[in-house]
């Protein structure tokens, strides 16, 4: 648990900065979250679980591109899920949203063909991160794919140092995996295959990956 009684990070640090999140995140997310869409070559008929959604931009996004795929989003913060909840109203669009945590996943093994995540894991600790992926391989169906936006090892010092706020908001302790450029590593450790990291965008904040992975069609796992 976090210094506020909670075992997540909320989406900026702090429950009463989580109504500012849309407005500004705005500026930058419509740079990735379409390409982590198609990246995912999401079918008619998957069913895609948006792990830690937030306010569901990411899982809206993947319900307009695919409207024949069930799309469920996740997220430990029930006041996030509230607002999550009215943009899907208004959209009009049929998604599920669901309360619990990424390393305790409610759902049964193979429920899922996709699962996509965005700006998560450096919310996360070394062994959550794990716990999640462990959790992660074992929802996703054989030959499922997990598709990751975040932040990944900075490409040069600038991105270094523009990184640095984002380590002062959300955490040294969950955010230096990610700056290491780790995340590949962790996914191996977790059994995934075929991993890779496809793009990276230098931001105003630092480098932003786009990852992918695999989880085999037999593993020694239990599936
Ligand atoms: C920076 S926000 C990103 C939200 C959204 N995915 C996006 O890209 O806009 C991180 C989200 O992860 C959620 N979160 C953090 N740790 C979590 C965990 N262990 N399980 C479920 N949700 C978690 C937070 O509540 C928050 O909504």
């Amino acid at each position: 648990m976090n210094q506020n009684g909670m075992n997540y990070i909320p989406a900026l640090k702090h429950n009463w900065l989580t109504p500012l999140y849309d407005p500004l995140i705005h500026w930058f997310e419509s740079a990735f979250k379409p390409q982590l869409v198609k990246q995912a070559k999401i079918a008619s008929g998957h069913r895609v679980l948006d792990l830690g959604c937030g306010t569901a931009t990411l899982t809206l996004l993947i319900k307009q591109t695919q409207p024949d795929a069930a799309v469920v989003g996740l997220d430990g913060d029930p006041n996030i899920l509230e607002i999550a909840k009215a943009k899907a109203a208004k959209a009009g669009l049929l998604i599920t949203l669901d309360q619990g945590m990424s390393f305790d996943l409610p759902y049964p093994d193979n429920s899922f063909d996709r699962v996509l995540s965005s700006l998560v894991f450096h919310h996360l600790t070394r062994e959550n991160k794990i716990r999640t992926l462990k959790e992660v391989f074992r929802v996703l169906t054989p030959n499922g794919e997990l598709h990751i936006a975040d932040w990944g090892k900075a490409q040069n010092a600038l991105m270094r140092m523009a990184f640095l706020p984002v380590q002062m908001l959300d955490g040294f302790r969950t955010t230096a995996d990610n700056v290491k450029g780790l995340l590949p590593g962790l996914l191996s450790t977790a059994e995934f295959e075929d991993i890779q990291q496809t793009v990276h965008y230098s931001t105003l904040l630092g480098t932003l990956t786009l990852l992918q992975a695999r989880k085999p069609v037999s593993s020694n796992k239990k599936s």
